[in-house]
């Protein structure tokens, strides 16, 4: 049977995790954490300190390594984790936890969570748990920033069936989403796997976070919203249209 909330999602992650930057390989990580560093420091980042929640294999993390930051990343799922300590060689700490029960890790100029990992939280009261978690690790000064799907995306992405190839293996992305029936604050769901391989079958669970729901939850964590933008092909604009956009991206700092 499949798993929910945060052990479905380490279900999910540990089985993915032997062709996540395969699967991912046309994503350019350099240019779209580029573009969220910049609306960070438009919110006044100062410091080299990156806690990252849902780090995963470490791609949302690499960028900045290269660029000089201290990195420590956290993650629910251990096969994921495992890729990021190999990748990183030492040079990032790295924990397992749940973002919804964060534990205070240290101080950070800039938390962040990239590419919808706070989409797998169940419910708006572990959205409000997630994000005090993240603000006990916010320095003073410190900038907080994540993103997550939109309405669009789950009509479309956690919808339809996507197919992506390197040299050996074909892998299957299928949104089990019905488009006609989703209604913003809902779930989505997609099976995903390599073709042919039915044990890397896996299944993903989303649940879609309005604007106003995020905007709340931000408040009841004693936090300020600083700016909200919409993502279409890597670029960021404003208003968020959750009907247009791909993402949603919120900056936030403490109150
Ligand atoms: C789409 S991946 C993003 C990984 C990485 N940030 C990136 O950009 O490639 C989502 C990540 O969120 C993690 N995740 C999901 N639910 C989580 C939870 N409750 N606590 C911590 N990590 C979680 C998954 O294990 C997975 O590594």
């Amino acid at each position: 049977m499949m798993e929910r909330g945060a052990a479905g999602a380490r279900e999910a992650y540990d089985t993915f995790a032997a062709f996540y930057e395969a699967f991912n390989r046309g994503y350019m990580y350099e240019r779209w954490t580029g573009r969220l560093l910049d609306k960070a420091e438009e919110a006044g980042l100062h410091g080299l300190r990156l806690l990252d929640v849902g780090c995963g294999t470490g791609l949302s993390f690499l960028p900045l390594l290269d660029r000089g930051w201290e990195v420590t990343g956290c993650d629910i799922s251990p096969g994921m984790l495992e890729i990021a300590r190999e990748k990183s060689g030492g040079r990032a700490q790295l924990h397992q936890a749940d973002m919804a029960q964060l534990p205070a890790i240290g101080d950070f100029d800039l938390v962040w969570s990239v590419n919808d990992a706070v989409n797998y939280l169940g419910s708006n009261e572990e959205l409000v748990s997630t994000l005090r978690g993240m603000k006990q690790n916010l320095s003073p000064q410190g900038v907080l920033l994540f993103d997550l799907n939109t309405a669009d995306s789950f009509r479309t992405w956690m919808a339809e069936e996507v197919v992506v190839e390197d040299d050996e293996r074909r892998f299957l992305w299928r949104g089990q989403t019905d488009p006609n029936t989703f209604r913003p604050g809902g779930f989505g769901e997609a099976i995903c796997e390599v073709e042919g391989a039915p044990e890397t079958r896996h299944f993903h669970r989303q649940r879609h976070f309005p604007e106003e729901e995020v905007l709340d939850a931000l408040l009841a964590a004693g936090l300020h919203c600083w700016s909200v933008y919409g993502e279409l092909d890597g670029e960021l604009s404003q208003p968020l249209d959750e009907e247009d956009h791909s993402k949603a991206v919120f900056v936030a700092v403490r109150s």
